[in-house]
């Protein structure tokens, strides 16, 4: 596996396959990675000649009281996952690379991104637009591949390349939970065990209001019903929208933690 640093080492790690017309998947991801990481990278092993994986803790999708610097790190056992994982290449650009002085261009995707998570994290989708807009420019992908997890961010990139008519596929790959239920996160490992308990009542709500809209009932109702018996945790959201598919999404906080999961109303 190559690791880049730049634009430019990455277009030379890639010349040649370009060339010869084999097909390369890109995984965008911020590192600390996890099993819903590798399952990307696998999707993407799937169905490509060549694998891209971007590694970025991209400063432009995170707010003011956000948790950009305990941002989960480890560069040196990222490098060593996804040579494993089967990565090509893995793409470490530095802040400077991607936004370097002067820089001053954005995508915004308008008011699906002030939606939801979009309401809670002003600004959050124009610099996961801006990134993932630039990460396709420089990678050249045939597909990008994403976790259902984050649907909203999924169904942003979808209206992206719609919007501007980039020339990439956008792929949608399963929510990776651990046994207990609880979607995997980089941000799992700040739970305290009591956090954690408190946390594993995000998926079961959902999991109650999609049981409550089979039955012809009121999904958040029902989803919001099981949020509110938890002790110890706080509800920014619960609600029905279109985005990756009619999807019931959440968003809690257990402690100084967020977590968001989402199901698909099916
Ligand atoms: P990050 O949180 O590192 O996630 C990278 C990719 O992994 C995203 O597409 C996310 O949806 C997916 N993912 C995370 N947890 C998952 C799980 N439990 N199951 C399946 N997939 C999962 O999302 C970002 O980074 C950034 O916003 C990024 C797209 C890289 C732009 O900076």
């Amino acid at each position: 596996m190559k690791v880049a640093r730049t634009a430019a080492d990455v277009r030379n790690a890639l010349a040649a396959d370009r060339a010869a017309g084999r097909s390369i998947g890109l995984v965008p991801t911020m590192g600390a990675f996890h099993a819903g990481h590798l399952s990307l990278i696998a999707a993407a092993r799937a169905d490509n000649d060549v694998v891209a994986v971007s590694l970025f803790v991209n400063p432009a999708q995170f707010g003011p009281s956000d948790d950009l610097t305990q941002y989960p790190r480890d560069e040196a056992q990222d490098i060593a996952t996804a040579d494993e994982a089967g990565a090509d290449v893995l793409f470490v650009p530095s802040v400077e690379e991607m936004y370097p002085p002067g820089f001053d261009s954005w995508v915004d995707p308008g008011e699906l991104g002030t939606i939801l998570e979009g309401a809670f994290r002003p600004g959050h989708f124009r610099g996961v637009a801006t990134i993932c807009t630039k990460l396709f420019a420089i990678v050249g992908p045939a597909r990008a591949y994403f976790g259902r997890k984050d649907a909203q961010q999924v169904a942003v990139i979808r209206q992206v390349v719609r919007d501007l008519a980039l020339q990439l596929g956008i792929v949608s790959c399963p929510t990776v939970r651990d046994p207990d239920g609880l979607a995997l996160s980089s941000r799992n490992a700040y739970l305290s065990p009591a956090d954690r308990v408190a946390g594993l009542a995000l998926p079961q709500a959902l999991q109650a209001g999609l049981a409550a809209h089979r039955s012809g009932a009121d999904a958040v109702a029902a989803a919001r019903a099981v949020l509110d018996e938890v002790h110890g945790l706080s509800v920014d959201y619960v609600a029905v929208a279109d985005l990756d598919g009619r999807t019931l999404a959440a968003a809690v906080r257990v402690g100084s933690t967020r977590l968001i999961d989402n199901v698909l109303l099916a």
